[in-house]
């Protein structure tokens, strides 16, 4: 049954991803400028590492959560993390905890956290 869960799961991020690509090469064929924020805005490790600051206190200071309810983030594929964030901040996803978190970050913040959750250890 989980071993299920987890196959749905890992073919919703499937396709997640898999739309975000089409989407890019489609604006990217049309020539416009691509707001998709981790597609378009490039994510800086370090500046992500600073940022991150006020996450640890339940994603665990390398990403890795101590708190069975938190989830870990460290290696999670950066797009995801990316849209993950953008879809907090814009209500798309809810979470009492969440929501207030992402509400304040901007597209370059998204992005900088991204690349450094994905560069860490799972
Ligand atoms: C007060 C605790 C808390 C803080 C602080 C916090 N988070 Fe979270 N985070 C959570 C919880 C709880 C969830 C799971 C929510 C849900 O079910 O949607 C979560 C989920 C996430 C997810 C989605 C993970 C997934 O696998 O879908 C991301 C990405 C994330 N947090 C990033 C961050 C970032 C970046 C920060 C700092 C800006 C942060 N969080 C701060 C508690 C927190």
């Amino acid at each position: 049954m989980a071993k299920t869960l987890t196959k749905k799961w890992n073919l919703v991020r499937t396709v997640q991803s898999l739309s975000v690509a089409l989407v890019g090469a489609f604006a990217l064929t049309q020539g416009q400028t691509m707001s998709l924020g981790s597609a378009a805005l490039v994510g800086d490790i370090q500046a992500g590492e600073r940022k991150s600051v006020s996450c640890q206190a339940c994603h665990g200071p390398k990403g890795i959560s101590a708190n069975p309810i938190w989830p870990n983030l460290a290696g999670q594929q950066e797009v995801y993390l990316a849209n993950t964030l953008r879809a907090y901040r814009s209500g798309q996803r809810k979470d009492p905890l969440m929501g207030p978190m992402a509400a304040g970050l901007s597209d370059q913040d998204i992005a900088d956290l991204a690349a450094y959750y994905a560069s860490l250890k799972p």
